[in-house]
This record gives C-alpha cells, sequence and structure tokens, in this order.
C-alpha cells in the first residue's frame, strides 16, 4: 500500500472470512501461503488451500477455526484465525496472525492483533496464545520476537523441529526395534490406518482426554480435553477431507490388556514429500519401556508400505521434552527449526 500525498488512505477493514467465498477464502489463503514461502525462502510450501478450509467450515466440532483478515482497499493484507473450542479449554483461545511480506512493518500486524483480541474477549477468552513456527534460519529472532514482547506477550514455551531422512537406512531402524522391543516385552503394539474400528475409538478417546495433562507442563493452563469416541471418528474424517492419510499405532500392556500410548503420523496424498508426527503419548506408569519408539517406528512401516515418495518426516517437541526427543534422535532427527508460544493475558 503507497499512498499518495493528497490521496484519502485506503479504508481498512477487519472481518471475518466465509470459506466457502472462494474470492474472499482465495485472498485470505494467499497472504498465509506468501507468509510462509517468505518464512521458508521458497524452500518447502506449507498448508494446502483445502487444509484450512475444512477446519474453517466444521463449526459444529469440537475444535473450528474462525478466519478473519484485514483488506486495505478490498485488498487483503493480514490474514488470521481464531481456534474455537466448544466443550473445554475455555480459558484461553489459540491465535493465527500473519502479514503479507510486502506489507510488514506498516502498522497491520497490531492493527489486525487489536481486533483478534477483541474478538477472543468477545468469545468469553481470558488470553490469547500464538505458536509461531520459526525456519531454521529464524530460530530465536523471528519477527515474532520483536512483535509479540511489543504487544504485551510472554514467552511460555520454545519447541524444536526435528526432521527425519526419508526412507530411513533399514539396518539403522531395526537395531532400534530390537533395543526397544527388549524392554517392551510385556507390551503390544498394533498399527493400522484411519479410519479406526469403531471399538478401539472409546482407546482413542480416552488418551486423547489425557494428552494435555500427560505432556510437560508449559504452566499455562491446559485441561483435560472431553473426547468421546464421535470427536475421535471427527478428527479422522477431518484429516481424511484435508486430504491427508492418518496412520495411528497403539500400544497395550499384555497382562491387563490396558491401552497404555498412541502415536499418529499423517502424510498429504496431494503433497507427500513431507509427513508429519502428530501427537505421541505413553501413559506416566508405562514409561521407560522404549514404547514410543516401537510406536513411531510402526507408523513408519505403514508409511513406507503405502509407497508414497516422502522425503521427510517432521516432528515438533517442546525444548523441555527430554524422553521424546531421545526417541527422535535415535531415529535419526536433525534440529531444522522451531515453534515459539507467546500468551497474553486479556485484560
Ligand atoms: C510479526 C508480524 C505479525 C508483524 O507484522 P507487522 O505488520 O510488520 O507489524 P507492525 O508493523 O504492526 O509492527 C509493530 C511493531 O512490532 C515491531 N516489529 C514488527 N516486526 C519487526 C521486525 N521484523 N523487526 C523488529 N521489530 C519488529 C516493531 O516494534 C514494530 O513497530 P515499528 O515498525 O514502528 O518499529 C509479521 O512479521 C508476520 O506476519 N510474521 C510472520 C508470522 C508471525 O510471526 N506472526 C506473529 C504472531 S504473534
Amino acid at each position: 500500500m503507497t499512498i499518495r500525498p493528497g490521496e484519502e488512505p485506503p479504508l481498512v477493514q477487519f472481518e471475518r472470512v466465509d470459506p466457502d467465498d472462494e474470492r474472499a477464502y482465495g485472498s485470505w489463503f494467499s497472504v498465509l501461503s506468501r507468509s510462509e514461502l517468505f518464512r521458508n525462502r521458497g524452500g518447502e510450501e506449507g498448508w494446502r488451500v483445502e487444509e484450512w478450509r475444512t477446519r474453517a467450515r466444521d463449526t459444529g466440532a469440537a475444535t473450528y477455526s474462525q478466519l478473519f483478515r484485514l483488506t486495505t482497499a478490498g485488498d487483503a493484507v493480514v490474514a488470521g484465525a481464531l481456534e474455537v473450542t466448544r466443550d473445554d479449554n475455555l480459558e484461553w483461545i489459540r491465535g493465527e496472525l500473519f502479514v503479507d511480506p510486502a506489507e510488514r512493518r506498516r502498522g497491520f500486524g497490531s492493527l489486525f492483533l487489536s481486533h483478534l483480541e477483541d474478538t477472543a474477549r468477545a468469545l468469553g477468552r481470558r488470553s490469547l496464545l500464538f505458536w509461531v513456527v520459526e525456519a531454521h534460519h529464524e530460530v530465536g529472532h523471528g519477527p515474532s520476537r520483536h512483535f509479540a514482547p511489543r504487544h504485551g506477550y510472554d514467552n511460555v514455551e520454545e519447541s524444536v523441529r526435528r526432521d527425519i531422512a526419508w526412507p530411513r537406512p533399514v539396518r539403522a531402524s531395526s537395531s532400534l526395534h530390537q533395543h526397544a522391543s527388549a524392554d517392551a516385552s510385556s507390551y503390544r503394539v498394533v498399527a493400522w490406518r484411519a479410519p479406526t474400528d469403531e471399538a478401539r475409538l472409546g482407546e482413542r478417546a480416552q488418551l486423547f482426554s489425557v494428552m494435555p495433562l500427560e505432556v510437560p507442563d508449559a504452566g499455562f493452563g491446559y485441561e483435560a480435553e472431553r473426547w468421546d469416541p464421535e470427536r475421535v471418528a471427527g478428527h479422522e474424517r477431518r484429516a481424511d477431507a484435508m486430504g491427508r492419510d492418518l496412520f495411528v499405532a497403539q500400544a497395550y500392556h499384555e497382562g491387563s490388556g490396558e491401552v497404555v500410548g498412541f502415536s499418529e503420523l499423517t502424510v498429504s496424498r496431494e503433497r507427500p514429500a513431507v509427513a508429519y508426527q502428530w501427537d505421541t503419548l505413553v501413559t506416566r506408569p508405562h514409561r521407560g519401556h522404549g514404547l514410543g519408539a516401537l510406536m513411531k517406528l510402526a507408523n513408519m512401516d505403514q508409511l513406507d508400505a503405502s509407497r508414497y515418495p516422502t522425503k521427510t518426516i517432521v516432528t515438533y517437541n517442546a525444548a523441555n521434552n527430554a524422553a521424546m526427543i531421545a526417541v527422535n534422535d535415535a531415529l535419526g532427527a536433525r534440529v531444522n527449526g522451531g515453534i515459539v508460544t507467546w500468551r497474553k493475558v486479556l485484560n
């Protein structure tokens, strides 16, 4: 935006974006894409167009995204979102904010943020959090490091991205498998591709419910989530609608039959070069038996069998999650960027 002397500044508007309004959603998504490409120096594309649309359409779901944009004279210059939870974690809300790289340092980010904070307040939320991805070359000094503290945000967590080169040498994984299996003789790992059989949906719901309480606590008040079989099925349907295959592994204690952990790995059918490790959990009493590694390996076997031309598996861990980092290091992971989490208590 360039305003010439004597010209009226163009109208600046903050508005909700309807994911089914092609023009509005298209302009929202192109700001997001340009921002991700800029961050990654053109190297790695981010989200696919259908993925955010799917998340925004699903307004009856336990979580869905409300999309917002800031326009000047009708052109989108900022794209952002709020992730609305329906049943749990109602004290806080997650936000997203991306300023078009060509439009930065003109105050648009600050203006958008104040509208987003108002919207979060109107939804009854007491704090707003951002998980901001930093590419390898900007870890520790991405633009949010200046912008967020200036607007009263505290850094509450640092996470590290690790990449596992794929396909991986078979020998490395089989020695890890042997090592972990020896420790896990009283456990059984079962893996499948979503959708999950009805009989196992309840077990998945039980594990998802406790997940926020079982990860290392960053101190910003995660509470248990309310998952039931229908919410798990919805989560899997959404991944499918986003164009993703979802591989699931679960661990069981042989003696009691109790389900003690799960891990998810996902790959986009249309853009399979990068696969993502999603959540992994081993419940506290069953840690230290190599189950995290075994479940991840079971999903990697599924990825291998699917024959996608995947080159990298990306995984994120909180910097203080030593156990998961050790598993990823044993899988040959290399640090390649991070995520910084910002939080502000809204007055
Ligand atoms: C961070 C981001 C949102 C800033 O947007 P923006 O429109 O450039 O921000 P503003 O122009 O409102 O900047 C407000 C102030 O923040 C600080 N700031 C913003 N970007 C900065 C940078 N790259 N370096 C130093 N300070 C910066 C400055 O103090 C700036 O005021 P000034 O320009 O008068 O010095 C934008 O760079 C972006 O989209 N980055 C990628 C995604 C992201 O990091 N989102 C942040 C979520 S918290």
